[in-house]
């Protein structure tokens, strides 16, 4: 694996899984195996799971990592080619990102999406210009589009679970992602990476259901059945993900504050008993109701844990391939 910003840059999604759940049996199997090297954790946001998860992962492989929060501490820097910078940007990407393939092995990045203009967000034009003048190999800790090392968690929680019980037999799961409602305009990261990750898979039975307008990009989920019609997504289901993000088509609009998608123990009801997920951070009673989030159906902190073997497992793929240094 020469980086890690899509599930195309997986080449076997159940190997990856597998070596993740190594790590979580033996966090220090590879504890040599990044002596020497130096990781760089960039933040243009906010964070607590990723940034935490990936120090402990870079630390259990002997890595040095070193958190740079760039939105806070840094010069403001200019993503836009040929900017007259007399403005508010003080450093151009173009200079900044060279100096950092310099400093470190392997650099990992956190953007999220502006939600004002759709073209320039869905063309990652952050996270590929740190991947064009960086030289080094760059791991996505969230991006405009995209969040892979939380879905490759997600998937890794869901066959952790699916192991743990004997009913899935030859079995697909049934694996239901439902919109919920949030106070805010969310991106669409987590829904469409899930999405991605599930279709790539193709061990599931998925189904994506959301009010009218929130269709997320046919990249992402063609494969999966989607229906405006929560009640009978959840039928059978054996794994809800719940998740708020703001529309693509009126691109980060909110359209729907419906309460009624809120999952709940009556939601619950019609399902297989099904287990609950969530990417945290969530709003209790806003997207999830407490019963849920306290019950004997959530997944969220054991997937919140298990973000520490997702990581382990992308950065130990990433030592083996480049040797994480040009
Ligand atoms: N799920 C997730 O990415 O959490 P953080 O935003 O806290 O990193």
């Amino acid at each position: 694996m020469k980086q890690f910003i899509q599930v195309k840059d997986v080449a076997h999604i159940d190997t990856l899984v597998q070596k993740a759940l190594a790590y979580k049996a033996n966090p220090l199997l590879d504890q040599e195996m990044g002596r020497g090297k130096r990781i760089g954790l960039l933040f243009l946001n906010p964070s607590l799971r990723t940034r935490l998860s990936t120090q402990v992962a870079a630390q259990n492989l002997g890595m040095e990592a070193i958190v740079f929060n760039v939105d806070k501490e840094g010069w403001a820097l200019e993503f836009t080619e040929g900017a007259i910078m007399n403005g508010s940007t003080v450093e151009h990407i173009k200079d900044a990102a060279p100096v950092l393939g310099h400093y470190f092995d392997l650099l990992c990045i956190r953007t999220f999406p502006g939600l004002v203009d759709q073209v320039e967000d869905y063309s990652e034009k952050i996270l590929n210009q740190f991947i064009q003048y960086s030289g080094i190999p760059i791991v996505s800790l969230e991006s405009a589009t995209l969040h892979p090392l939380q879905s490759l968690t997600d998937l890794i929680t869901i066959q952790e679970s699916m192991a743990s019980t004997t009913s899935f037999n030859h079995k697909k799961p049934k694996v239901v992602l439902t919109w919920a409602p949030h106070i805010k305009a969310i991106p669409q990261c987590v829904a469409n990476s899930f999405s991605e990750w599930m279709n790539a898979w193709g061990e599931a039975d998925f189904v994506i259901t959301h009010p009218k307008g929130y269709e997320l990009a046919t990249q992402f989920t063609d494969g999966a059945t989607i229906t405006h019609d929560q009640d009978a997504a959840l039928k059978a289901a054996d794994f809800v993900y719940v998740k708020n993000w703001s529309a693509y088509n009126a691109y980060g609009k909110i359209l729907c504050t419906d309460h009624q998608w809120m999952m709940t123990n009556q939601k619950l009801a019609l399902t297989n008993d099904a287990k609950i997920m969530h990417c945290l951070p969530v709003r209790r009673n806003v997207e999830l109701s407490d019963e849920i989030l306290d019950g004997p159906n959530s997944l969220v902190t054991q997937t919140a844990s298990n973000r520490v073997w997702a990581a382990q497992a992308v950065l130990g793929e990433i030592i083996k391939t480049t040797g994480a240094s040009f």
